[in-house]
């Protein structure tokens, strides 16, 4: 593997981070959750910046870094800041730079971390901008799928529900495409993955199967990536009543299945899984989660340059 050297670096997209990247980053989250550092980060500030609710994301960046001896500044929401009053982005991640060593943004608006990271002379986390990427719950599912499968090479996945408007759908595929994963995208047709992710991952040749009916392949899979219908991203609200409760993945699903199926979910969840599943062994959400720790803390210690 090349000398890899995260120090200083944003992580805006999964198209950024390469194979070994990916597999880096996984290996010092392992290194981290099997031994308690409390002063790797002792004396530095993460500032989070979230513009959009979140509870997953933004906690277990927190949590990360206190478990590291650092701290946090930040806040949950836009409307308590002085954008309120019209100050744009850019100059409020030129402030907040002067505050910190490292910032966490989730915003709305497509690029916005982008944005931020050209702005900031420090490292800029993407914490999900819209309905475009969202690489740091990509590495989570990532970690998550080669501990409960033991290797991400020749995965056969699923992606079930709002792939339209779902980022860490987007995120995700565009990873798994280096390790020869077959994908199976499963949504009605007014909520499919967007062609140019399809362009993209057939040019890398990805082999990939759409259809909007789950019996039809969930035979074939060894996990089951399910995500919410994105209320929040719908222009019109009768569409999101439409699509709302299209799907709901629940123990019977599991009769038509491999044994040993994972199913994840990045959580919140609104229906679209039966809480009956969360008994099975195959409900791998709660996991996915927890491991937002080792992930986010690998994350943060490798930009600002406390691993090697
Ligand atoms: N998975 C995820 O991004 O959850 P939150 O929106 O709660 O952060």
């Amino acid at each position: 593997m090349a000398s890899i050297t995260f120090k200083g670096r944003d992580v805006i997209s999964v198209r950024d981070l390469s194979k070994d990247d990916l597999l880096y980053v996984l290996g010092i989250a392992k290194r981290l959750e099997q031994k308690h550092q409390p002063n790797l980060l002792r004396g530095r500030i993460m500032a989070s910046m979230f513009f959009e609710p979140s509870t997953r994301t933004r906690l277990s960046f927190t949590a990360a870094m206190k478990r590291l001896g650092g701290d946090t500044i930040g806040f949950a929401k836009g409307d308590v800041t002085s954008t309120k009053k019209g100050e744009t982005l850019w100059d409020t991640v030129k402030m907040i730079q002067e505050y910190s060593d490292v910032i966490v943004i989730r915003h709305s608006m497509e690029g916005a971390a982008r944005l931020s990271a050209e702005a900031a002379a420090i490292p800029v986390i993407n914490a999900g901008d819209g309905t475009n990427q969202h690489p740091t719950q990509t590495l989570i599912d990532l970690y998550t799928i080669q501990k409960d499968k033991g290797s991400l090479n020749g995965i056969s996945i699923g992606f079930l529900g709002d792939l339209k408007y779902g980022r860490t759908v987007h995120s995700l595929a565009m990873a798994l495409a280096h390790f020869k994963a077959k994908m199976y995208f499963i949504a009605p047709p007014a909520l499919k993955m967007p062609d140019y992710y399809l362009d993209e991952l057939e040019q890398q040749k990805v082999m990939l199967h759409e259809t909007d009916d789950i019996l039809k392949v969930v035979k074939h899979l060894d996990v089951l990536y399910v995500t919410r219908i994105q209320q929040e991203r719908f222009p019109d609200p009768i569409e999101y009543e439409k699509y709302k409760n299209v799907y709901k993945v629940g123990p019977e699903l599991l009769k038509y299945s491999k044994k040993d199926i994972s199913i994840m979910h990045p959580l919140p969840r609104v229906g679209e899984i039966d809480p009956a599943l969360d008994a099975f062994p195959n409900a791998a959400y709660f996991r996915q989660a927890a491991n937002g720790i080792p992930v986010r803390q690998a994350v943060l210690s490798l930009v600002l340059g406390a691993v090697k």
